[in-house]
């Protein structure tokens, strides 16, 4: 029966490119998808060696090391390469998790592994080609070939993706459309990739695969993502299941022609591979670890890494489509899937089922004492939890007391057990715990954000930020204890380069939405910090004062303290300058929150069954309705306009009406942001600056004098056209009328009274009048 249904399947007619077609495109777009790729790109420089470097070193060590044994020509051994190139990290990284191996080293292991798979796939084609076309091999040609692949697959992978991530707004939250357009995306890429524009299939699934799941992640609910998460995991364990029962049903066929010979060859294998792997790692990583451009990897890491290199469905997938392929036939199709498939099988039962003996060789699988420590001391305080609540049950049930006592004794006994080891303050040192909170805090931060992110309270863009940022602060934190914690903390405070970008548009062209955006998503921004650094201080009190100790838990409130300082002084100073629409932004906050917990009643209403399905469906569009009216950004007025700021500006009074006009043509509007400095000492006078709004700073070498509204500044240089004297800083958000040197003239002479004004004030601040 089961030899039946074998030969069934094996006799039907598939042509190599079915198995790549049907196969990778699903393994490799999962892959791609859970990868966190802003992390990621932050180690793309080993990633990059390792993926693409170390495929490019294993194709030709393999290829050369089997030559001369194999009796085949070079090309067919360096294809072999390149099919085994790919490694799979599902067994490494698992096994990394289990012994709490550093984030940053698993996010290396799942970026190699899927770009190496994309790039081995390119070379396999390219190989590929040269085989069956027969053409003599060119080198420059094969080069060319693979470079356009790799960047036409690039390009189109992100093309693709961004389309995706924006039609999802127009599906509207159903989860099951979301997971077809997931599920189209990456067959629609490899076609038209493979297919239609000659660019490789496989780089621009995989690519497109990490663009859709960074842009993806914070314009899908929570829930969503969960659910597509959980559908592709699904999806890529059946591709790779079937992959392996496939390559199962031709072992019997292989097994006929099995020679001594090749196993000899898959030794060579074997250990060429394992060379190749370990030349990359020990001898490629440790240059990029100087140059600081990797982390560090330790020696037992690196050995793991070794021999962790498992093989799987992708090349099982590959060597698949060898023994279909039309043009390599013979010897050389046979060595090619016979080696591809033994060495898959030699690394699963051999390398595989040795990983984790190696590991507790190594000593990498021991807690760490501090990992002891808390664990100790988190099973204390939960079965302490657990024994309390034993208790006030048993009360409110009227059990005698005898019952309760009766249970909660094993609870007792296992408190003794662990607190008898030495309570965490007395085993750790004080830096320790610190730095235990502050990771404690970075994670909880993360959560946080997802959960403002769940009550879509916030646009996804700001979410995305704020997360990202949590992310370095826990990498902060895990590498540089405090002061890596706070770095990264205060990253969040820098201007982003789209808000810098909108700032000299509106500088040099006057356009003026960009930079209100910009203002308006920083408004947000740090308005959902601020709420989210006030919850964590209740968490530090709350939660890790009993676990770390009363002295640890005030340095960490220190430490959100300060941070919740510095973003409140930063929306203070909006605040200040658009008082209406910080008012408008936290009125837009709460109404997303009230219409969240409507549709929250409403929807209990009706799984209780108080409400009958129409009535639900009414209700619920009207909370729509009002959801998308509140998810506008209310529009932020810069208050640039120019009539509006002359007219805030004494020195304007005076003037006639037509004069304003005119003025109004030659001053242009100039926003100044918090610390920035406006003026640098030294610097060519090209303006002088009216202040209508905001107040700046000069900073003398001996003081420092405050100029408000009314004032003006930066005119010293323009009228003896020398150097700029003293650095002029911005205290607040000021709106500034700028009157250019070209200007500056003309302007005087027009305005003999205003003239008189800025010269007398230029002598008293020290000016030499200029004859
Ligand atoms: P300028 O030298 O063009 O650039 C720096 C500006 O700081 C300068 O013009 C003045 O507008 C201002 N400034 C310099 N010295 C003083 C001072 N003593 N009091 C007030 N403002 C000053």
């Amino acid at each position: 029966m089961l030899r039946e249904a074998a030969e069934a399947v094996s006799g039907l007619s598939f042509n190599s490119s079915t198995y790549i077609l049907v196969f990778l495109p699903a393994l490799l777009f999962q892959a791609a998808l859970t990868i966190d790729v802003r992390r990621m790109m932050e180690d793309a420089a080993p990633i990059l060696l390792l993926a693409v470097v170390a495929v490019f070193v294993a194709t030709a060590v393999i290829g050369l090391a089997l030559w001369p044994l194999a009796g085949v020509p070079l090309v067919v051994c360096l294809l072999l390469g390149s099919i085994v190139a790919t490694t799979d990290p599902a067994a490494v990284v698992a096994i990394f998790r289990d012994i709490g191996a550093p984030a940053r080293l698993v996010r290396l292991v799942e970026g190699e592994s899927l770009l190496n798979d994309a790039a081995a796939i390119a070379i396999f084609y390219v190989l590929l080609e040269i085989i069956t076309s027969g053409d003599e091999p060119d080198l420059l040609m094969g080069a060319w070939d693979l470079a356009m692949d790799l960047g036409g697959g690039t390009l189109l992978g992100i093309v693709a993706a961004r389309l995706g991530v924006a039609m999802i707004p127009l599906l509207r939250g159903r989860r099951t459309a979301e997971v077809t357009l997931t599920l189209a995306l990456p067959y629609l890429v490899f076609v038209s990739g493979d297919h239609f524009l000659g660019v490789s299939g496989v780089v621009a699934v995989a690519v497109s695969g990490l663009v859709f799941g960074a842009g993806s992640r914070s314009r899908l609910s929570p829930s969503g993502w969960a659910y597509l998460d959980a559908v592709w995991e699904q999806v890529a364990f059946l591709a790779g299941s079937l992959v392996f029962i496939l390559a199962a049903l031709m072992v019997p066929k292989l097994l006929g022609t099995v020679s001594l010979h090749d196993g000899l060859l898959l030794l060579v294998l074997v250990a060429a591979a394992l060379v190749a792997r370990a030349l990359v790692l020990f001898l490629l990583l440790p240059p990029l670890t100087l140059l600081r451009l990797s982390a560090k990897i330790s020696n037992s890491y690196k050995l793991v890494l070794t021999w962790g290199g498992l093989r799987g469905a992708v090349t099982l997938a590959l060597a698949l489509s060898v023994t279909e392929a039309r043009g390599i036939g013979g010897e050389d199709q046979r060595i090619v899937t016979v080696l591809a498939t033994g060495f898959v099988l030699f690394t699963l039962f051999v390398n595989g089922t040795t990983l984790r003996p190696v590991i507790k060789l190594l000593g990498l699988n021991r807690l760490s004492p501090l990992n002891k420590a808390i664990r100790n001391q988190v099973l204390a305080l939960s079965l302490a939890d657990v024994r309390d609540s034993v208790q006030q049950t048993a009360a409110e049930y009227e059990f005698p007391p005898t019952v309760a006592r009766a249970v909660q004794r094993p609870y007792d006994v296992r408190i003794q057990e662990v607190t008898s080891a030495g309570s965490l303050e007395e085993q750790i040192s004080d830096r320790d715990r610190i730095v235990l909170g502050l990771i404690a805090l970075a994670n909880r931060e993360r959560q946080l954000v997802l959960e403002h992110h769940g009550l879509q309270t916030v646009a996804g863009d700001i979410i995305e930020a704020l997360l990202r940022n949590a992310g370095e602060i826990y990498d902060g934190a895990r590498t540089g204890g405090r002061i890596g914690y706070n770095r990264a903390a205060r990253k969040i405070l820098r201007l982003p380069k789209a808000f810098r970008f909108a700032y000299s548009l509106h500088r040099w062209t006057g356009v003026e939405r960009p930079l209100a955006r910009q203002v308006a998503k920083r408004f947000d921004k740090f308005l959902v910090r601020r709420l989210v650094l006030e919850e964590l201080i209740r968490f530090n009190s709350r939660s890790l004062k009993p676990l770390l100790g009363v002295r640890v838990a005030e340095l960490l409130g220190e430490v959100l303290t300060g941070r919740l300082d510095a973003s409140t002084k930063a929306l203070d100073a909006l605040s200040l300058q658009y008082p209406e629409y910080a008012e408008a932004l936290s009125q837009r906050f709460l109404r997303k929150l009230a219409l969240r917990r409507e549709m929250a009643h409403f929807e209990s209403l009706f799984e209780d069954g108080l409400i009958g399905q129409e009535l639900f469906e009414d209700l619920r569009r009207g909370v729509d309705a009002r959801q998308k009216e509140a998810e506008r950004r209310p529009k932020l007025d810069l208050k640039l306009d120019k009539v509006d700021l002359i007219a805030h500006v004494p020195l304007f009074n005076t003037l006639a009406p037509d004069e304003l006009k005119r003025l109004a043509r030659v001053l242009r509007s100039r926003l100044a942001l918090p610390d920035q400095t406006f003026i640098r000492t030294g610097d060519r006078g090209t303006a002088m600056y009216f202040i209508s709004s905001g107040a700046v700073e000069v900073v003398l070498p001996d003081r420092r004098i405050r100029l408000g509204r009314g004032d003006f500044f930066g005119e010293m240089a323009l009228i003896d056209g020398g150097p700029r004297r003293a650095d002029v800083v911005a205290l607040t958000y000021c709106t500034l009328l700028e009157l250019r040197s070209r200007d500056f003239q003309k302007f005087l002479k027009a305005n003999p009274d205003i003239s008189e004004r800025i010269d007398e004030v230029a002598q008293e601040r020290g000016v030499k009048r200029v004859a």
